[in-house]
């Protein structure tokens, strides 16, 4: 049965987000971008939204998703019957496909037809055969796109970079195959990286951002605002400001004292700690930079340094701060001269 597909506009009208023309061919360019393809290339698994006759919503997962050419989608029939009787009674169809690594992809909607004999079928189907399925294929359907949109994953909303949230998704998905688990942790336990997978560890890392802009801004109350108030902070024994801090008042006296230490020794527009935010579930770890320039200008130091953050509740319980090479801070300090103040832990 052919559906006719929904021509009221042109694809240039039809693509979501900047539409294109070719200047050199004077046509217009199709719906589905570049990203769109490899999406989907690389997905190989798309949700076909259908409409049953009483209306409720029919959603079924197509692994032979793919794209037809800039302005359609296809898929085979092989198991799908009542996708395909909808679409041959209604073709509204929605087709959603998502990387669940980058948490990010594209919703089609668009207008179907049903192809079970033809030259239309018979081509659709050796391209499958050649692309390697090989299950026996009652209909091809191809969706001509009407509409394509991107889907983020609010994942991004806390700032997470694309990075981030594969380096999460990644983790979660090898566990799920046994790999990356934690070696002291029992088969069939739960890890508390486990537990916190998801929104939670999520949240652990916003908050472990905020704490770095407010410690680039020097904004003391931004930093007591990601402590838990039975904080423990650890810096190496060695440093000015070393020692063990507990509790709220401990890190404010630990603020302060960071702060003696190194306001001096930056700029203003100096401060950045370069925060590298690794997401260890119920742990946050941060590669940063510690740097330092005397005001004379004659000596600089910027050193790698390793911060470990246990989380509860989106605050910190234990911050444990891990310098690559203590002596040559306290070298570059003695050469900077005594700070304006000290803390004691
Ligand atoms: C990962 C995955 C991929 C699938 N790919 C297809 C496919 O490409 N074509 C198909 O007809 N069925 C496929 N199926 C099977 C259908 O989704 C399944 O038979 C479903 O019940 C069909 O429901 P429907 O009749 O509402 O479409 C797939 C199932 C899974 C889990």
């Amino acid at each position: 049965m052919e559906v006719a597909a929904d021509r009221g506009a042109s694809p240039l009208d039809r693509r979501d987000e900047g539409a294109m023309r070719d200047d050199r061919e004077e046509k217009p360019v199709g719906i589905l971008t570049d990203d769109m393809r490899r999406v989907v290339g690389e997905q190989k698994l798309g949700y076909v939204a259908t409409v049953c006759p009483d209306g409720t919503p029919n959603l079924s997962p197509k692994g032979t998703v793919a794209v037809w050419d800039d302005d359609r989608l296809v898929f085979a029939d092989i198991a799908s019957p009542r996708t395909v009787a909808n679409l041959r009674r209604n073709s509204a169809v929605e087709v959603n496909v998502v990387d669940p690594i980058a948490r990010r992809g594209y919703r089609f909607k668009g207008t179907a037809t049903v192809h079970d004999g033809g030259e239309i079928h018979d081509e659709v189907v050796v391209w499958y055969r050649r692309n390697g399925t090989a299950s026996p294929i009652r209909a091809v359907v191809l969706i001509e796109v009407t509409r394509a949109q991107p889907l983020v994953s609010p994942a991004y909303d806390l700032g997470a970079t694309e990075a981030e949230v594969r380096q999460r998704w990644e983790r979660h998905y090898l566990g799920t195959l046994g790999w990356g688990r934690r070696g002291n942790c029992k088969t069939g336990t739960e890890s508390a990286m486990d537990r916190q997978e998801g929104p939670m560890s999520e949240e652990n890392v916003a908050a472990i951002r905020r704490l770095f802009e407010a410690v680039e801004r020097r904004d003391l109350e931004g930093v007591l605002a990601a402590y838990a108030p039975d904080i423990v902070i650890r810096e190496a024994e060695t440093l000015p400001y070393g020692g063990t801090y507990r509790g709220l008042e401990g890190g404010e006296r630990h603020a302060y004292s960071y702060e003696a230490t190194w306001a001096p020794l930056q700029e203003p527009g100096a401060r950045s700690l370069d925060a590298e935010v690794l997401d260890a579930g119920e742990h946050v770890v941060v590669l940063w930079r510690q740097r330092g320039q005397t005001p004379d200008g004659t000596r600089s130091l910027d050193l790698p340094a390793v911060s470990v953050y246990r989380m509860r509740d989106g605050r910190i319980v234990e911050a444990r701060m891990f310098q690559q090479d203590t002596a040559a801070i306290a070298q570059f300090l003695a050469d900077a001269g005594p700070p304006e103040a000290t803390g004691e832990a």
